[in-house]
C-alpha cells in the first residue's frame, strides 16, 4: 500500500457537548469500554496505517497520555496480581508511531487538515475524524478499501459514504455520484453540503474517512471561510471536483455503520448500543433496559 500516514483531527471544542467537553476532549468520551479515539486508532492500525498525526489543541492532552506506554501502570498491575488486565492495555504496543501538532486557532476542519501540511510533505494520506467510530464489531476495513480504490483508479481523493434516511441528509455532506453502476465505488459529480431533502442528489452521506493527495492543501489554502467563519473541507473538495479532479466515493458496509458522537442524542445512543453489545455485560444491560421500559 502506498498510504502509510493518517491525520486525525481532534482539535474541535465540541461545543454541542458542553459541559461534558469543557475540560474533557470529546474524542476521549467513553463509548462502551473505550474512549472514542481508541476505536479510530485501532481501525487505522487494522488498515495498515503506520504513522498517525493528531491535530490537537490545549484541552486535548489526555489523548496523548492515553496512547503513551504507561510502564508504571503495567508494573502496578503485575505487582498486584492483576495480569489479566494487561490485555486491556495491549493497544499501547501497537506498531504505530504517534505525532502531535496543535491547531492554534479553531478555524474548522479544513483548517485542521491544513495544519498537517509541513508534516505530510508530498505524501498521500488518510484523514480520519477522531470523534467518529465505524462499526460496533471492531472489524471496519473501509480505509483499506478506500486506499485500494485510490491506487487502482489513480484517484485524487476518495471519501467514505454511508446511506442515511431522507430526514438526516440535511446534517451531512451528500454525494452526487456520476452514476451508480457500481453502488459501492462511484465517481463524484459533486458533493452538496447539508442539502434540504428535496434538493439532496442522493442519500449518501460523508462518513468521516478520506484519502487525499497533498494537493488538497493547495485547495484548502484558497478556500474562503464558510459557515461559522470556518474553513470547510467540503468546499475544498467541491473546488477539486470543479477542476476536473477524480474524486471517488466508497460505500461503507452495514457492519461499518458510523457512530458520530458530536451531539448528546448520537452520543447517548452510541453508548447504549455498545453497552448492549458488550460481551460480558450486554445481556444484563438488555434485561435492565427492558425493566426500565415497562
Ligand atoms: P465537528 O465538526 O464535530 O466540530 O468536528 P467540533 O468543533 O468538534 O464540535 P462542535 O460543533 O463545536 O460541537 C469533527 C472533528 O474535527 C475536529 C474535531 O475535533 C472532531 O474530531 N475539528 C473540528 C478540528 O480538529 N478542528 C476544528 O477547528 C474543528
Amino acid at each position: 500500500m502506498t498510504v502509510k500516514l493518517a491525520v486525525i483531527p481532534v482539535a474541535g471544542r465540541g461545543t454541542r457537548l458542553i459541559p461534558l467537553t469543557k475540560s474533557l476532549p470529546k474524542e476521549m468520551l467513553p463509548v462502551g469500554r473505550k474512549p472514542v479515539v481508541q476505536y479510530v486508532v485501532e481501525e487505522l492500525n487494522r488498515c495498515g496505517l503506520q504513522k498517525l498525526l493528531f491535530i490537537t489543541g490545549p484541552t486535548k492532552i489526555a489523548i496523548e497520555n492515553h496512547f503513551d506506554l504507561d510502564l508504571e501502570l503495567i508494573n502496578h498491575l503485575r505487582e498486584t496480581g492483576k495480569e489479566d488486565l494487561l490485555n486491556e492495555l495491549a493497544f499501547e504496543k501497537a506498531d504505530l508511531q504517534y505525532f502531535y501538532t496543535r491547531q492554534r486557532r479553531q478555524l474548522g476542519l479544513g483548517h485542521a487538515i491544513l495544519c498537517a501540511e509541513s508534516f505530510v510533505g508530498k505524501e498521500p494520506f488518510v484523514a480520519a475524524l477522531g470523534d467518529t467510530i465505524l462499526g460496533i464489531n471492531e472489524k471496519a476495513k473501509i480505509v483499506e478499501r478506500m486506499i485500494h480504490v485510490f491506487e487502482e483508479k489513480n484517484a485524487d481523493c476518495v471519501i467514505a459514504f454511508e446511506e442515511v434516511p431522507e430526514d438526516e441528509v440535511h446534517r451531512y455532506g451528500i454525494a452526487a455520484p456520476k452514476d451508480l453502476n457500481d453502488p459501492n465505488v462511484f465517481q463524484l459529480a459533486n458533493i452538496v453540503e447539508k442539502p434540504a431533502p428535496s434538493e439532496a442528489p442522493s442519500h449518501l452521506a460523508v462518513a468521516s474517512r478520506y484519502v487525499f493527495r497533498a494537493e488538497i492543501f493547495d485547495y484548502l489554502k484558497i478556500t474562503k471561510p464558510g459557515k461559522n467563519n470556518e474553513i470547510q473541507l467540503t468546499d475544498a473538495i467541491q473546488a477539486m471536483i470543479a477542476d476536473g479532479k477524480k474524486v471517488y466515493g466508497v460505500r461503507v458496509t452495514p457492519e461499518e455503520h458510523r457512530f458520530d458522537i458530536g451531539n448528546f442524542e448520537s452520543y447517548f445512543s452510541a453508548f447504549l448500543e455498545f453497552a448492549l453489545n458488550d460481551p460480558d455485560h450486554g445481556e444484563e444491560i438488555r434485561k435492565k433496559l427492558q425493566k426500565f421500559l415497562k
